[in-house]
This record gives C-alpha cells, sequence and structure tokens, in this order.
C-alpha cells in the first residue's frame, strides 16, 4: 500500500524520509505530505508566560497547524511540567562541553498539539519567571539554560531527539533560542532557520570566557559570527546564522534598520534588509479575545451593544479600590518597564485625576516603577489603584471596563495590549512607533502621539478626554476599534510566505 501513495512536499524540498502520514493509505492516492515545523520557545501562555512572546507561542503554532506539521520545544519549567499533563520520555540528549545531558519528553497541549518538553530539572525547575528570580534577577546560568534549548532544538531538528520526526524547517523565537542555527551551521547541516524577533532589546548577551562551556568555536567570536561588541551574543547569533529573520510588525522591521531603534544591531539588520532576509509580519490575537462570550467578564458586550462594559467598569472600579464615578477610566496593563514609558504615564495621571478621571493599573517588573506606582495610588485614593503582579481575569476585565488604554511604549515592536483593548471597546492612547502605528489609526479606533514626550501624551490624552465628553463620537469610535480585523489569518499566511521562501533559498 505505502509505496502506491506519492508523497509531494508543499515546496521542492528535499523531504524526510518518516513522515508521518496524515490521510488513510489507499492505492493511487496523492497524498501531500504537510512540512514538519519545529517552534521554538521559551514561554507558552499554556503554562507559563511573561509577556506577549508566550501569547504569540500559544497562538501562532495554532494558526499554522492546519497546513504543517508543527511541534513546539519548550524548556521543562517547574510550571510546564505541573500543568501539561502526562510526558513521556522519548530520547536522551548528550552532554556537550558545559551543556548537561537532558531528557526529551512529549506531551500535548489540551487541543492536541505536540509538545517537546526538556527534562533536566538542574536547569529549569525553579520558581520564578523563565528568565529571572523572585526577586527580578537574571537567572546566573541563563546563557547554559538557554544553549541547552538551542542545542536540543538542532538535535530534534536533525532527527536525533525523537528517532520518529524531524524537522524541515526551525522556528526561532528571541534570543533564547538564537544559537540553534549556529549549531547547526557548526554542524553543516542545511535546515532552513527562521528567526523572529519580538523585542531586540533583549539580546543575551554574556561573557567571551562562557564560548568554551557552550560548545562555541573561537572562529566564530568575530563580526562575522556571535561577536557583539567584546561580548557573546545569542540574538546576534540568531540573526547572523539564519536562514530568515522576522520581526512582528512592518513599522519595527524599518525602526531596527536605523541607530535609534537597532540597539547596535542595525547595521546587520540593515545587510539582512538589502539581502531580502528581513520581514515585518503583525501579530494577530487569538478567537479567546471575544468580549460576547469572554467567560472573565462580568457582563457580555459586543460592537452593536456596549452597553455591558458600564458593569465591567464598576467592578474594575470595586476592585482596585477607585470611587463609583461617570468619568473616564484609563487602564495600564503593562510590563513595568523603562520600554513602556510607565515613567511617562503616571507623570500624565495628575492631567487625567484633575479631569474626573481614574486610572487602574496592573503589571510588574522593575521595582522603581512599581514603587512609583504604590505612592501614586496613595496620593490619590478613590482615583488611582494599583495592583503589583498579573491576573489574567483582571486584566481582561480592565481592557473590557476601561474607556482608555495607556500605552506611552518609547518603542513597541508590536504590541499586543492594544489589540486586546481595541477588540473590547477601549480606545488606546498610543506613541506612534512599531507595531502601535500598525494597528492604530489615529482619531478612527484610538490616539497616536508622534514623539514620547509628556506633553505630545498629554495633548493626546485630551483629545481622548474630549472624544469621551462628545457621545456619538465614544460610540463611533468604539465600534470602529471593536471590528478592527485582529485575526491571525493574515500573519499565518505571511509565515507561510517566508517559510517557502527559507526552504527555497536553503535549496539554492
Ligand atoms: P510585551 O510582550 O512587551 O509585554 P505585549 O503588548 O505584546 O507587550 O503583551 C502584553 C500582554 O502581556 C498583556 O496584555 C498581558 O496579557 C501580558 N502581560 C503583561 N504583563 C504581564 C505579566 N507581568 N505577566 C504575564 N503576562 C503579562
Ligand atoms: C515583545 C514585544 C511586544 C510584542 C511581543 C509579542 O514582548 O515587546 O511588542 O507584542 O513581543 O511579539
Amino acid at each position: 500500500m505505502l509505496e502506491s501513495i506519492q508523497l509531494e512536499a508543499n515546496v521542492a524540498f528535499p523531504t524526510v524520509a518518516h513522515a508521518e502520514l496524515q490521510a488513510s493509505a489507499q492505492p493511487s492516492i496523492s497524498v501531500k505530505r504537510r512540512q514538519s515545523i519545529l517552534f521554538v520557545t521559551s514561554e507558552i501562555a499554556d503554562y507559563i508566560k511573561a509577556g506577549g512572546l508566550g501569547e504569540v507561542s500559544a497562538a501562532l503554532p495554532r494558526a499554522l497547524r492546519h497546513h504543517y506539521d508543527v511541534r513546539i520545544l519548550i524548556p521543562g519549567y517547574r510550571q510546564v511540567l505541573s500543568q501539561i499533563g502526562p510526558v513521556e520520555e522519548i530520547g536522551r540528549l548528550p552532554a556537550s562541553f558545559g551543556i548537561p545531558a537532558c531528557g526529551l519528553g512529549r506531551g500535548t497541549t489540551q487541543d492536541g498539539l505536540t509538545v517537546y518538553v526538556l527534562l533536566c530539572p538542574e536547569l529549569y525547575d525553579r520558581d520564578g519567571s523563565p528568565y529571572v528570580d523572585g526577586f527580578g534577577v537574571d537567572w546566573s546560568d541563563n546563557d547554559i539554560r538557554f544553549a541547552r534549548l538551542g542545542l536540543a532544538a538542532a538535535d530534534i531538528a536533525c532527527g536525533n531527539g525523537d528517532h520518529l520526526w524531524r524537522a524541515d524547517l526551525l522556528h526561532l523565537n528571541d534570543w533564547p533560542s538564537g544559537l540553534a542555527s549556529a549549531y547547526l551551521v557548526w554542524r553543516g547541516q542545511h535546515i532552513p532557520t527562521i528567526l523572529t524577533i519580538h523585542n531586540l532589546a533583549y539580546q543575551g548577551n554574556f561573557d567571551r570566557s562562557r564560548l568554551s562551556h557552550l560548545g562555541i568555536p573561537d572562529a566564530a567570536f568575530q563580526i562575522n559570527g556571535v561577536e557583539f561588541y567584546g561580548k557573546l551574543s545569542f540574538l546576534k547569533a540568531g540573526i547572523y546564522y539564519s536562514s530568515h529573520i522576522t520581526t512582528v510588525s512592518s513599522t519595527y522591521a524599518h525602526e531596527i534598520t536605523r541607530p535609534e531603534f537597532g540597539c547596535g544591531l542595525d547595521g546587520l539588520l540593515r545587510t539582512c534588509a538589502e539581502q531580502g532576509r528581513l520581514d515585518g509580519i503583525i501579530n494577530g490575537i487569538d478567537e479567546s479575545w471575544d468580549p460576547s462570550t469572554d467567560p472573565y467578564l462580568v457582563s457580555p458586550f459586543s460592537a452593536e451593544n456596549c452597553r455591558g462594559k458600564r458593569a465591567n467598569a464598576n467592578n474594575v472600579r470595586q476592585n482596585f479600590g477607585l470611587a463609583l464615578s461617570n468619568g473616564p477610566l484609563f487602564a495600564v496593563v503593562s510590563r513595568l518597564v523603562h520600554q513602556k514609558g510607565v515613567d511617562l504615564a503616571i507623570s500624565a495621571a495628575e492631567t487625567i485625576v484633575s479631569q474626573g478621571g481614574q486610572i487602574a493599573v496592573i503589571g510588574q517588573g522593575e521595582p522603581r516603577f512599581e514603587n512609583e506606582l504604590q505612592a501614586l495610588a496613595h496620593r490619590h485614593p478613590g482615583s488611582v489603584g494599583v495592583k503589583i503582579g498579573y491576573d489574567e481575569g483582571d486584566a481582561r476585565r480592565m481592557y473590557a471596563g476601561s474607556d482608555f488604554l495607556l500605552m506611552p511604549s518609547r518603542f513597541e515592536p508590536c504590541g499586543l495590549s492594544q489589540m486586546y483593548a481595541q477588540r473590547f471597546g477601549s480606545l488606546p492612547i498610543a506613541h506612534r512607533t512599531g507595531g502601535l502605528a500598525d494597528t492604530i489609526e489615529d482619531g478612527v479606533n484610538g490616539f497616536l502621539f508622534g514623539e514620547p514626550s509628556l506633553n505630545r501624551f498629554k495633548d493626546a490624552i485630551k483629545r481622548g478626554l474630549d472624544t469621551f465628553r462628545s457621545r456619538p463620537r465614544l460610540t463611533a469610535m468604539r465600534r470602529a476599534a471593536m471590528q478592527r480585523p485582529h485575526g491571525w489569518d493574515r500573519s499565518a499566511s505571511r509565515y507561510q510566505e517566508v517559510y517557502q521562501r527559507a526552504c527555497q533559498t536553503a535549496l539554492a
């Protein structure tokens, strides 16, 4: 039976021998073998996330699974192993230089997506986030922890992890998986690799003395390799050695080729762009972001009928210690870091409160911002409420209940929060940069300001307050925001094109 089936890969690419057949074996039926993609990530919202990367890692593979045999590789953090359900150990990956051996586990998400999990308790069985300990300090062995991830990705791609599967293409995300493409090149393996940059500011830079521990050849420590201003950089390695680079909006793809946004890598990224190796593909948001069905909301609503927003607003007021009010409610849902312009939001608070507005903030991050926000709430009881931490239900009710979302990010590769806010009828007030510029139409479905200064931000807030006072205008803008297409379909098609191009380049 088997030999009468004609296997046909989607692209002209030498396929691996052991593709898992998706259709039942019938003589003379032509079966298109789905290409196999290994999606390598350091967070996935199903089990653990620190921000938008975790949400994209949960959504994009699902948007692509109809077209590909896409599997996820993630470190076996405590939070992953405690939630994923049964994990079968299907192989062992050997130690290499200073990188310890580990088991390779295989589990599945509730909806049947295959997840490869690295079983290495000494590296991953800890409380805290994927990157930092409970005090917000980077784990001191992050180089080994994520070199382990990159090396495993290279091994699995080549069929040395799961002996029944190998990858036609590796999709890497941010610096934690950046070394995977380098390991493949150093082994002479020509498997196409895509690196998606979610945030250029996080680079995974380490001392050069770590090279030998990570199995990085001395010869690779140069400008055409892993070296970045005297350091070893995982992100630079990923950019240099991957077949293709994407980032998460078109505007950010242009911005990062300029010194102001390039974080020292703009020269290399300009070269990538000139070679046609750099694309911007905007993120989507998944279907759970629907205010008419979201189980976290106190009251459902829709673009046609927004009355339910009020009950959600009152719930937020109650939860954040705010007074009952008919005035505008502003939300901040954010990692509390410099990138997000938290200082600008704090400085603009007086303007909002003096005009009868209220502010609810949820997030965590740099201690100085956490402290300043708590002091702000203390100064404005009933008008400013702050929760340090993160809670999915609170966040969703804040998008649903608020009238405006403050997002004065200094740079924003894509940004998901503004899209969640729009979908839930809260108008983002945001700096015209990166994905914010690509998803917000000024005066139509949100407000944009041109430079990240307090005065420009306050001008945009004033425009928001004026709109709030004109009900018909507010309703029209809300409706436009809620109806803006936000899904993953278009972006998933763009990734398909990029995959195809990367495979063709690898063949050439
Ligand atoms: P970034 O990834 O830079 O933080 P995004 O706008 O892409 O920015 O993603 C923000 C989303 O990440 C928020 O809407 C929220 O869902 C989630 N998020 C924000 N802060 C936290 C946090 N401390 N822990 C977990 N998720 C968070
Ligand atoms: C990063 C970026 C954010 C983006 C997210 C998902 O965390 O800061 O702008 O939305 O990744 O791609």
